[in-house]
């Protein structure tokens, strides 16, 4: 079954007191809006189409940053969940196959609650995501069920007495075919307690025309909408705590759990060690049986097999580690490849480069990539040594086996097997340092008898 996702985005989120719209917020590395495409991925998707309304320019930005093929559709006034989905009617016009709608402020939705919901589909025509809450709240809309069918959601300000003491409440997640969704939508009217288009309107709709309409249920964890900065701290921590324990079940030792901080999207692999006090930007991916040593900074890298990273190190976007490597601290690396076996284990920074296998790289060697204007990029070979502080004035090639002087300033490309040096010669003046020494104290026995 084919499936379009809508996922709802317009509001303004007033009470998270911002520039930035609601959706964009962070959390682990990735705005709200990201986890709901995420979960929503899993369901392989058609198309996927965001209702934009509040800092509509920068969501668009953020999504197509996300995923190019998104649609847009903008919803000018917030009149209603039913009037936002509305939106995306011409952009789905001719879809055969689901839409479903996600929130996009609500990130812990899991993609096997989704695949539950399509499963359902195969014996009904509607499916509403649901969760029990844990205490009488006025937030959610009441789900009235019978049986296995749901009849109605009544949300909270208009529903009676006994429908508010209902503990099944609607998370706002539901499916359903596209062509029945849109003629339903058109039927829903704004007479209520809110003078809203209420989505949740279409339930009693397709019960008045007989169809079989059911709920699904989740965890109400899953469910958590971020309204606040205090919300979205409780979630970051909430995050936090699940990549720790699901790092933990996938066979990775953390020693110090609650201090590593992970992304959204970070890949750890089978016996990978991570040290305490590492942080994981976006885009990582570490494999089995790497170390990330202590106080380590990762994003946009890859870490093959048996490399140790830090501790100390950056690792920045586009660092590709080879297995084996080493790169040890104060070194930051970015847009590099490091060849097998090679080390680059103190004080220096590798970047817009391509290291061979088994090269060395002395401490506080530097790549000097960047002119003022332009990036330039340093090509190492293999079983290359370069020297302590070396500076590698970029573009430049250093051969197969060459090997260059400690502190040399390279500026020229350097043939296989070649030593280049590139720093003022030694000079030795024999008894020299003894005389200037018997000079300065002198000078200072001088000063002091002045004074
Ligand atoms: C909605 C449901 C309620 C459910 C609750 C779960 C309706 C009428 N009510 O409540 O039953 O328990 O979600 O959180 O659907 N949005 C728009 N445009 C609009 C209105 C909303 O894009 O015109 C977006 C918001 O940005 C948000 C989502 O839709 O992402 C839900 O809106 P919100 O106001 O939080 O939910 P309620 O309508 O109160």
């Amino acid at each position: 079954m084919k499936t379009a996702l809508v996922i709802l985005a317009a509001g303004k989120g007033t009470r998270m007191n911002s520039e930035l719209p609601k959706v964009l917020q962070p959390l682990a590395g990735a705005p709200l809006l990201a986890h709901a495409m995420q979960a929503g991925a899993r369901l392989e998707p058609e198309k996927t189409v965001i209702v934009a309304g509040h800092g509509a320019d920068q969501v668009q930005r953020a999504a197509f940053g996300l995923d190019a093929s998104v649609d847009l559709v903008l919803q000018t006034e917030q009149l209603g969940t039913a009037h936002a989905v509305d939106q995306a009617r011409t952009a789905l016009d001719g879809f055969e196959g689901d839409v479903a709608v996600l929130f996009g402020d609500t990130p812990f939705l899991e993609a096997e609650t989704l695949e539950r919901m399509l499963a359902a589909r195969a014996d009904h025509d509607m499916v509403v995501l649901g969760f029990d809450i844990a205490e009488v709240q006025p937030r959610y809309g009441r789900l009235v069920m019978q049986d296995d069918q749901l009849l109605r959601i009544v949300e909270y300000k208009d529903a009676t007495e006994d429908e508010r003491a209902i503990r099944f409440t609607n998370s706002g997640m539901l499916r359903c075919n596209a062509q029945l969704l849109f003629e339903l939508i058109a039927e829903v009217g704004n007479d209520n307690a809110s003078g809203e288009y209420y989505l949740t309107e279409i339930v009693a709709l397709a019960n008045a025309r007989g169809l079989s309409v059911t709920a699904v249920k989740c965890d109400e964890a899953e469910t958590l909408g971020i309204d606040s900065r205090a919300d979205l701290a409780a979630a970051e921590a909430a995050y936090q705590a699940r990549a720790r324990a699901t790092a933990l079940a996938n066979g990775v030792t953390l020693t110090a759990p609650d201090t590593v901080y992970f992304a959204y999207d970070t890949v750890l692999g089978r016996d990978a060690v991570v040290e305490p006090n590492v942080v994981f930007g976006p885009g990582v991916t570490i494999e089995s049986g790497a170390t990330v040593r202590a106080f380590s900074h990762l994003e946009g890298c890859h870490v093959a097999r048996g490399a140790i990273v830090g501790p100390y190190a950056r690792l920045r976007p586009g660092a590709e580690l080879s297995e084996n490597t080493r790169v040890g601290n104060f070194v930051e690396i970015k847009n590099a490849r490091i060849g097998e076996g090679t080390k680059v284990n103190h004080l220096s920074y590798i970047g817009d480069a391509t290291l061979g296998r088994n090269t060395n790289i002395g401490a506080g060697t530097i790549t000097c990539n960047y002119d003022g204007v332009m990036k330039h990029h340093t090509d190492i070979g293999d079983n290359v040594f370069v020297g302590s502080n070396t500076m590698l004035v970029a573009p430049v090639v250093l051969d197969n086996g060459s090997m260059t002087g400690s502190g040399s300033v390279i500026t020229s490309d350097v043939e296989a097997d070649a030593l280049a040096i590139a720093r003022a010669p030694q000079v030795e003046k024999p008894g020299m340092a003894a005389k200037l020494l018997k000079m300065l104290k002198a000078k200072k026995a001088k000063l002091q008898r002045g004074s």
